[in-house]
């Protein structure tokens, strides 16, 4: 274990805490932000439900759909539970935490009280072997989440699932809805996550770990090749099936849930009509593919053509897919790749924002740099030349128009995620909380400083958070 994490973990007494603007775990920081004040004040009048539900997060065996594996996974699936709420609703979880191992749970792009956030040392204490935690907050926007552990690596065992929230306003007009998961998975495969990070940190031990591959799209490729790529935790070899008509309109929610691989996807004679992304609306566009970053979600419109068709994410820059069939007439699944993943393909960030969630047009009040940089050389990665938790936080204050300028200065991409709050990107761009930054990019978001609290602010691969490639936003 290394020196950074443990000072993470034990950050409530030590320095590393004091680093991130001395909010001690008890210490109460939760207004929230206008909309969550708004969706709690209509949950006192009795507008919300409150949704209770439990997660367990364990030591179990899943069958991926032929391999089997030992992992640690919430309940004895992969993804886990689907947890579901409407806008306004009080979601109450009650983590029992049955890992030999501390754990949290983060709700991955929800705007939420800050004490409810999950991250150890930052927002709570982490829950031990045994313990438990109830999480308790307010659903204030719609949207396609996922919750994961905040955790060293847990994200890359089998701890993630997805949130739903609904928006009782439009429920949109569909025949059906489909979720699909996307994962890179090695655990049980004879190394668990926390032995590829080992061996990443080990260059002269890890040279055969290094992917080294590039993409064309993103300047860069991950670190990792995985043995399996999961959709909705099955390999390619054993699909799941998605069932309809001819002419139905689905809407597909994707996640990806991935610690290091970037996802194209597509679907077989089908144009996709991206609706959503990180649960905002975007201005409608429709194209061949889509590239999903870690911890971004992507929700599509499609209308179903008739027969069998392949629903395929390729881990972009490495060798190997993740794969489903969506099925609406009888005839064998099909094996080949959609010839729709080489044509046109677009990242969310490309996107624009809808008009209803558009972020005013305004100076900002307060510009903060990012510099991203490290590498895989050292498997040391930094925001502005310094590795968490001595990275110094981002400090802003209540109310401020904030905008950050993410300069990628490395031969990789980093999705870029900051928790607790939405922004645009620039000249109208897609709200969105998670977003890719090419190798050697620069990329400017702009961010409503309206959630008090310590919120984590960090790179989504996993193993470059875990090394440093993380910061705080800082409320003073
Ligand atoms: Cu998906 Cu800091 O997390
Ligand atoms: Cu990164």
């Amino acid at each position: 274990m290394a020196l950074s994490r443990r000072r993470f973990l034990s950050g409530a007494a030590g320095a590393g805490l004091l680093a991130i603007g001395g909010c001690r775990p008890g210490t109460a920081v939760a207004p929230g932000s206008e909309a969550v004040r708004r969706a709690e004040a209509a949950r006192r009048t009795g507008a919300g439900r409150t949704i209770s539900t439990k997660l367990t997060p364990r030591v179990t065996t899943l069958d991926l759909g032929g391999p089997t594996v030992d992992t640690w996974a919430y309940g004895d699936s992969v993804p886990g539970p689907v947890l579901r709420a409407r806008a306004g609703d009080l979601l109450r979880v009650d983590l029992v935490n049955q890992l030999p191992a501390e754990t949290t749970v983060h709700w991955h792009g929800v705007a939420l009280r800050n004490d409810m956030d999950g991250v150890p040392g930052m927002t709570q204490q982490a829950v031990g072997p045994n313990g438990s935690f109830r999480y308790e907050f307010t659903v204030a926007h719609p949207g396609t989440y996922f919750y994961h552990p905040h955790v060293g690596v847990q994200l890359d065992r089998g701890l993630y699932g997805v949130l739903i929230v609904d928006d009782p306003e439009d429920p949109g007009q569909y025949d059906a809805e489909w979720i699909l998961v996307l994962d890179d998975w090695v655990d049980g495969t004879g190394r668990t996550p926390d032995q590829v990070l080992a061996s990443l940190d080990g260059m002269h031990m890890g040279m055969g770990d290094l992917h080294g591959a590039q993409s064309r799209l993103l300047g860069g490729a991950g670190d990792v090749a995985y043995p399996y790529y999961l959709a909705n935790g099955r390999v390619p070899s054993s699909p799941v099936t998605f069932t309809g008509s001819p002419g139905q309109r689905v809407r597909l929610r994707v996640v990806n849930a991935g610690a290091d691989t970037a996802f194209r996807l597509a679907l077989g004679g089908h144009r996709l009509t991206i609706t959503h992304t990180d649960g905002f609306p975007v201005r409608r566009r429709s194209t061949d593919a889509i590239l999903i970053g870690m911890g971004e979600r992507v929700d599509l419109a499609i209308t179903l053509g008739d027969g069998v068709f392949p629903l395929v994410a390729l881990a972009e820059g490495k060798t190997g897919t993740a794969r489903a069939v969506v099925r609406t007439s009888s005839g064998p699944a099909p094996s080949q790749q959609p010839a729709e993943l080489n044509r046109q393909v677009l990242l969310a960030g490309q996107l624009l924002a809808a008009t209803a969630v558009r972020l005013p047009a305004t100076d900002p009040d307060r510009t903060l740099d990012l510099v991203l940089g490290g590498g895989m050389m050292q498997n040391r990665w930094t925001i502005n030349g310094k590795a968490f938790p001595d990275s110094e936080p981002l400090s802003v204050e209540e109310g401020e128009r904030v905008r950050l300028r993410i300069a990628n200065r490395t031969m990789m991409f980093h999705p870029v995620h900051v928790h607790g709050h939405t922004f645009g990107l620039a000249d109208g761009g897609a709200r969105k909380d998670t977003v890719i930054v090419r190798a050697m990019d620069t990329l400017t978001v702009d961010l409503t400083a309206d959630n008090p609290g310590q919120w984590a602010t960090h790179c989504h691969n996993i193993y470059h958070a875990e090394r440093g490639m993380m910061t705080a936003l800082s409320y003073r």
